[in-house]
Formats: C-alpha cells, structure tokens, sequence
C-alpha cells in the first residue's frame, strides 16, 4: 500500500521546483522553524533564500521578471514549506497577496514600475484592508479615507492585522474616496516605504506564526501620486475581493501544509513510541485516529489543487472554490494539528516536539483571509443568492 500523499497534474518544471523547494526545506528551513518560533523574529535569511531560489514571483509572469509559474505550482510550493514551517510559508503567500492588486488593478506601467522587484525578492510586499472595525465587514465599516487633491491623493486612517507590514518595502492600501458611493467608494493604492505620513505602529503579540510580523500601519496626511492609484476611483473594493479570491488558496496551501507535517511527525511517533507492548499506532485508539486524519488531509488536498487549477483556468466559479478549499483546509489544520498533540500525548503539548508550535500556527488559517464563518457566507451566496 503507498502512503504518499496526491501528486496530481505535474509537469516537468513544477516536479524540479518541487524536488528542489522538498531540499531546501529539510536543510534550510526545517532546522529553524523552531527557533524562528522562538525568537519571533523576522527570517531575512530564509527571505533571501526564496528570492534567490525565484520562489518569491512564482505566478508573476516572466515579462514582469516572475517565473511565469501556475497557481497550481504555487500553492504546493506554499504547502511543502508550510510542512516545517508556517511563518517561512508565509513569506511566499504574502508576497503573493501583495502583488495580486497590481497584477489585477494595475496598468501597464505600474506593473513594470513593481512587479520586477517584487519577484526579485528586492522589495517584499503587503496588503492592507482590515481595520480596527472592519474586519469580516471589510466594505461597510472601512474609515480609512483617500482625499484627492490636485495630482496626489492624501490617505488618512490606520490599518491593523497587517500582515509583513513593518517589513514591505511596498504596500496595497484599501481607501475610501467616495462615502456615498458604498462598494463603488473604494480605491486602491500603493504606498512606497519612507512616504511622509505613512508609519508602522503596534506589534502584535500573536498565539502562532510567530516569525511573521504583523502590524498596524498608520496614514496620517499621507499624500500618495495619483499615479499608485490601481485601478479607476471606485474600482478598489472589486479589486480586494478578486484578490482574496486568488490569495485564499495560498492560505488554504499554507494550512494544508501545516496539517500534513503534523500528520507525518504523529505518524513516525506513533510507528516508535511503545505502549502496552506494541508500537501506539497498532492500538486502535491511536491507528484510527491516523487514519481519519490522513483522509482528511488528501480530501483537503484534492479541493485545493482543484480551486488552484480553475485559479489557473479563470472563471467565476474562482471565489467558490477558493472559498471552499481555504475552509475545508484551515478546519483540517485545525482538527489534524490537535489530534497530533493528542497522540504525542504529554510530548505533544511540550515546545520540544514541533506539534504544539503546528497547533499555534494552525488557528489563524481559520481566522485571516476571511474567517471559516465568512468563507460559508461566500459559498452559500454563490449558492442561493444573497436575498
Ligand atoms: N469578485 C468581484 N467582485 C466582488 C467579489 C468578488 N469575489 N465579491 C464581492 N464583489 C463585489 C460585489 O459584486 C459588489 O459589487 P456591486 O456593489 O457593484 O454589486 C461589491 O463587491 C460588494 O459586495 P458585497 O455586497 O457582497 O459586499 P459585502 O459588504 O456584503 O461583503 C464579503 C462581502 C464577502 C463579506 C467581504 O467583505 C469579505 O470577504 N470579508 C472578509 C474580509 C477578508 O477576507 N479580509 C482578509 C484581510 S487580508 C488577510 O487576512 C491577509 C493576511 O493577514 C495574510
């Protein structure tokens, strides 16, 4: 019987991507996750290893310096790294996140003018929707405003949650220019490190994804070119919808990966530990625990190579299937993850087994990029309308 997990639609570049990111994994990254938990300090220098490995620009097309990759290609990039480690996944998701506005909003010179650098790993990207109260209700409750004047806009208002926020050179900023407009009232912007006006404020103290810094991001008098202005006036709120639509599959792959690292370290300890006079996993108590949690991690899988594939095909069946795979992969984190400790037992929930540390990291993925409660309000409207 094989045990390995679903390889599905490969070609030939993406299994040498693959070969290539497994062996950074096990001798770059694996040996510091721990300690990148630990320390909860930005890894530069796992950074600077995706960059000169061009896994920074993986779905960035080669003509904007990227590789020119899949989604497809991506997301399992995201899923081997997050095996060992959820904060170095999300280097790669992030960057991700952050050039999607410009990839979808941008005109031609925007993209020239970021893009390279972007995939270059020389400047690494943010985005920045959420807010103080405007979390799930990204649209109604936004107070961030955007006032034109002349050929600038001036951005005032503060922004939380943001993800690699105190690290990107450059951030995707959500505005409101219009308050009478409701979703027509929004634009976007790219913001430039060192605008005067534009400061990281608070650090947050988080329960996992330690080594991934998120931050508020204040605007204060902040003049922005007209010309970092994505899209027309107005066209900011479908921008940051049609993004969340191709970045949910980074997030689902990162939770995917958390799951499936878990499941394979509760596995080889359940093949050693002893009890009773037998290894742990030939006692039904812990074998069928296995077994529920490795169906649940190749079911996770499939969704997320499908939604990854009709990423790839475009159409609008997109925010389905993204929503979908970002669900069912962050409650199977979630549930995997804690099984996991639970077969490690007393050593599961000690920091020096990697287990607990997946527990952590594996919360946020049902909480940011929508959380599990909105991913269902975005499936059962696709569903039934909205009413
Ligand atoms: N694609 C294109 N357009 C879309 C769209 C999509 N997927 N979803 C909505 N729209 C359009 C609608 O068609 C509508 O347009 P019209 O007004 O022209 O008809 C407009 O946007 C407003 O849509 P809704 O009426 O559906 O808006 P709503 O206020 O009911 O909210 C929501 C919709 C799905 C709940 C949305 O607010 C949402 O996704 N909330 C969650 C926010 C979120 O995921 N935040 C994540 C922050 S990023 C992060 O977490 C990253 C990180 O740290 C790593």
């Amino acid at each position: 019987m094989t045990t390995a997990p679903t390889e599905i639609a490969s070609n030939d570049e993406e299994t040498m991507i693959l070969e290539m990111v497994r062996e950074l994994v096990a001798e770059k990254i694996a040996p510091r996750a721990a300690e990148i938990d630990a320390t909860g300090e930005f890894p530069w220098d796992v950074k600077e290893l995706f960059a000169q490995n061009d896994l920074l620009g993986i779905p960035i097309p080669s003509e904007y310096g990227g590789l020119g990759g899949t989604f497809q290609t991506y997301v399992k990039v995201v899923e081997e790294i997050a095996k060992a480690c959820a904060s170095s996944a999300l280097i790669v998701a992030v960057q991700e996140l952050g050039m999607l506005p410009i990839m979808i909003g941008g005109n031609e010179e925007q993209k020239r003018r970021f893009l390279p650098k972007i995939a270059s790993g020389e400047h690494l990207v943010a985005y920045a929707l959420t807010e103080v109260s405007s979390g799930s209700d990204a649209l109604g409750s936004m107070k961030t405003r955007a006032v034109r004047q002349g050929d600038n806009y001036v951005l005032d208002g503060q922004k939380i949650w943001i993800t690699n926020g105190s690290v990107a050179d450059i951030v995707c900023v959500f505005a409101v220019t219009n308050p009478e407009a409701g979703s027509r009232g929004v634009s976007a912007f790219v913001v430039e490190k060192g605008t005067p006006g534009f400061s990281v404020g608070n650090l947050e103290k988080k329960m996992g994804i330690r080594g991934s810094p998120t931050v508020e991001l204040i605007f204060s008098d902040c003049e922005v070119p007209a010309a970092n202005r994505l899209g027309e006036e107005g066209e900011g709120f479908k921008i940051a919808m049609k993004v969340l639509d191709k970045s949910r599959p980074g997030i689902a792959a990162q939770a995917l990966g958390i799951a499936a690292g878990a499941l394979e370290y509760a596995t080889g300890y359940a093949k050693e530990r002893v009890a009773f006079g037998k290894p742990i996993g030939q006692h039904q108590g812990v074998g069928f625990m296995l077994a529920d949690m490795k169906t649940e991690v190749e079911s996770a899988r499939l969704m997320l190579y499908e939604a990854a594939r009709r990423c790839d095909a475009g159409g609008p069946d997109v925010t389905l299937w993204a929503a979908m795979a970002k669900l069912k992969c962050g409650d199977v984190a979630m549930s995997v993850t804690t099984d996991a400790v639970q077969v490690l037992g007393g050593f599961g929930y000690s920091s020096d087994y990697p287990v607990e540390r997946m527990m952590r990291d594996a919360k946020i993925t049902q909480i940011y990029e929508g959380t599990q409660q909105i991913q269902r309000l975005v499936i059962s409207r696709g569903l039934v309308g909205r009413g």
